[in-house]
């Protein structure tokens, strides 16, 4: 069982990418194609949040277009940059996205894998939360299945990666997850966006990442106080192979060449 992170994919009608000289639309058809080029080709897609960049629905109507060619199944939560009420219209009756109460919080699965999506956003603010409603919900469904594997996803790292200004934004209320992931021994890994880079780490002792966007990546900077830099690196998938026992992730270049060796 294959499944592909698709996240902070930030697409944009073409006028606004033309302003801000990011061609998010383009670099998520390459993705898209990239996908179609595996072998085996994923059997779902994971979207970590920020698939639009203005959270306009002409934005969300390009992003599903892209996607369209693979006909996946798609779990999706919201980053900081999505409207949670646009994405719900945009999605209205697809099944990958939340739609019971105030958050988009999901779960489904897949080979016998257990997707546990968590809305982290705060509207109008960068940085995420969970609060206590968000994590009664994680608990409930973790004790629904409690010998059934699980991973859990989110948009916002509640984890530091060592980039001061992406870490000022991370999720908070990170000491009222860790316990939930601890006491829920199903869990196998923790799967987040938000930081436009490929990251590897644990969280609450479960191994946990952050997907690289395929579009633009935060430079890599560890000075105390660095500023934000964006810019343009070789683009890489996050795809997470299922044995139905053990979580295997591996980091795939989008435009490699592959030629035989030897
Ligand atoms: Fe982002």
């Amino acid at each position: 069982m294959l499944i592909a992170q698709i996240t902070d994919t930030h697409v944009t009608t073409p006028e606004v990418a033309v302003e801000t000289g990011v061609d998010a639309i383009g670099a998520l058809r390459r993705c898209v194609e990239h996908l179609s080029s595996l072998s085996p080709r994923p059997d779902l897609l994971l979207v970590t949040g920020d698939l639009v960049d203005r959270g306009d629905l002409d934005s969300y109507r390009l992003f599903q277009k892209a996607l369209a060619p693979l006909g996946l199944p798609m779990l999706a939560i919201p980053g900081n940059h999505d409207s949670r009420e646009v994405m719900r219209d945009a999605f209205v009756g697809h099944a990958g996205i939340g739609t019971d109460g105030p958050f988009l919080n999901i779960a489904g699965e897949t080979g016998g894998l257990r997707l546990i999506g968590l809305d982290t956003t705060i509207p109008g603010r960068i940085e995420g939360v969970l609060c206590e409603d968000r994590l009664a919900w994680l608990d409930a469904r973790l004790s629904e299945a409690p010998q059934q594997p699980a991973l859990v996803f989110m948009h916002h790292p509640p984890f530091e990666t060592g980039l001061t200004r992406m870490d000022g934004w991370r999720c908070g209320n990170p000491e009222g997850l860790a316990p939930i992931l601890a006491r829920h021994r199903q869990v196998v890994h923790l799967l987040c966006g938000h930081v436009h880079r490929a990251v590897d780490t644990t969280f609450a002792g479960i191994p946990a990442s952050i997907g690289p966007s395929p579009s633009h990546a935060v430079g890599f900077n560890l000075e105390p106080g660095a500023e934000l830099v964006v810019g343009i690196e070789p683009p890489m998938i996050r795809l997470l192979y299922w044995t139905g026992s053990r979580l295997i992730s591996h980091l795939s270049p989008i435009d490699g060449v592959q030629r035989r060796v030897g």
